[in-house]
């Protein structure tokens, strides 16, 4: 049963009104005041939804098929900062003290992660997406020692043969030492780390680990393999695979989107202007792939397109990669490219089709986790929320930059 109040639901549509109609909403239907309603909405929908949850060590994950209400996951779980990001998200959006109090109440039980010994990669996921973006809005440096210790925990796995992180200890019989796209996300927080009083050994790790990627995942036909092999002796490439891909060469989008925003990352935070190249050349094959509608389905190379579902949370991922690029890259009418394909993106997340209104606890419909384990298919998963919340943040900003200067991006 929904918790969201069916007034209130009405009152969010109303505000909506405007770009909720219809089917395909084209970029020219969300722009300033539009993407402030949006957030805004979205912000009174999770104040709504967070007050329902009483156990801050519990996380939402995804809602399953024909129910409205999350389900939810423990502290150890890969998904679960994703949550408290959303709420760090609807809180830099609202600066509503409520909104902070709920964010710090589920970023809290998160400390143990950074204290354990490290089971996989993800710990960038969970630590970077809570503490990160609580130390960026707050600067408490009680957030700070839990990050840094993130990092150095996250280094443990780190290899000097192969250069890269081991991304899933857990998958050694399936994949020999193996390196997964995905990691490129978790790279953030040994860079932070770096340049707030880590060691300055993390940002040659995220460096290494950057370059191998790009070397061996990165492939020729500008997708990206899911997971690489390694010879953990040699540090020798062995074989690209899937995990949660429909094959090996295929191209998964949400991989391929964790591609250009890694990337993106990378070059920000070296200036090494081979990586901006990979993110620019994996948002371009992306763009040059998607659908009419212009979302994702979940592997752009499943034999069941049209009938295929989608995943809206690679197209919130992309978003935020392609706004990252648009800060980066130079050249005036690439910057424009990039804010308008983002921003396309944005707004066909914000049209009817993908958002969730009042269906269900969630921002969005129409993601897909893993379909080879047959697992979350076409349902609303969190870090969709999470990358969707990022992405009007970043739009909400540049078109403030565009409209206080002469024009930073053409809209
Ligand atoms: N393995 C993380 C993801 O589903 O993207």
């Amino acid at each position: 049963m929904s918790i969201v109040k069916p007034s209130l639901i009405a009152a969010l549509f109303l505000m909506l009104a405007c770009n909720s109609t219809k089917k395909e909403v084209s970029a020219d239907k969300i722009s300033g005041l539009q993407t402030s309603k949006v957030l805004q909405s979205n912000v009174v929908k999770l104040k709504e939804v967070v007050k329902t949850l009483s156990d801050a060590d519990s996380f939402p994950r995804n809602i399953k098929k024909d129910k409205t209400d999350w389900d939810f996951v423990g502290v150890e779980d890969w998904c679960s900062g994703f949550w408290p990001g959303v709420l760090w998200y609807a809180y830099e959006a609202s600066n509503d003290p409520e909104m902070k109090a709920e964010a710090m109440r589920f970023t809290a039980p998160l400390k143990t992660i950074a204290y354990s010994s490290a089971r996989n990669h993800d710990i960038g996921f969970m630590v970077y997406c809570s503490y990160g973006n609580g130390y960026r809005l707050t600067g408490n440096e009680a957030y700070k020692d839990v990050l840094l210790s993130a990092a150095d925990t996250l280094a443990t796995l780190y290899s000097p043969k192969v250069g890269t992180i081991l991304s899933w200890p857990s998958q050694m019989h399936k994949f020999k030492y193996n390196t997964i796209i995905d990691n490129m996300m978790n790279l953030e927080l040994l860079f932070w780390a770096a340049k707030n009083g880590g060691d300055t050994s993390l940002h040659d790790i995220a460096v290494s680990h950057a370059q191998q990627t790009m070397e061996h995942i990165v492939r020729k036909d500008s997708a990206v393999y899911h997971v690489g092999s390694f010879d953990e002796d040699t540090g020798e490439f062995l074989k690209g695979y899937t995990h949660q891909g429909y094959a090996d060469e295929s191209m998964w989008a949400r991989g391929q989107g964790w591609g250009v925003y890694g990337f993106a990352v990378a070059y920000r935070e070296t200036g090494d202007k081979a990586f901006l190249e990979t993110s620019k050349k994996l948002a371009d094959h992306f763009l040059n792939r998607l659908p009419k509608d212009g979302i994702p389905y979940w592997d752009f190379d499943d034999p069941n397109i049209p009938e295929a579902p989608k995943d809206a949370s690679a197209a919130a991922v992309v978003a935020c990669g392609l706004f990252e690029l648009v800060n980066l890259v130079e050249d005036k009418e690439l910057k424009a490219k990039y804010f308008k394909a983002a921003k396309d993106l944005v707004s066909t997340l914000s049209s009817s089709e993908y958002l969730s209104g009042d269906k269900n606890q969630a921002l969005l419909l129409h993601s897909t986790g893993h379909y080879p384990k047959n697992s979350e298919i076409d349902v609303p998963i969190v870090y969709a929320d999470y990358y969707y919340m990022e992405a009007l943040l970043r739009l909400k900003n540049l078109e403030k930059l565009n409209s206080e200067t002469d024009k930073v991006v053409a809209n």
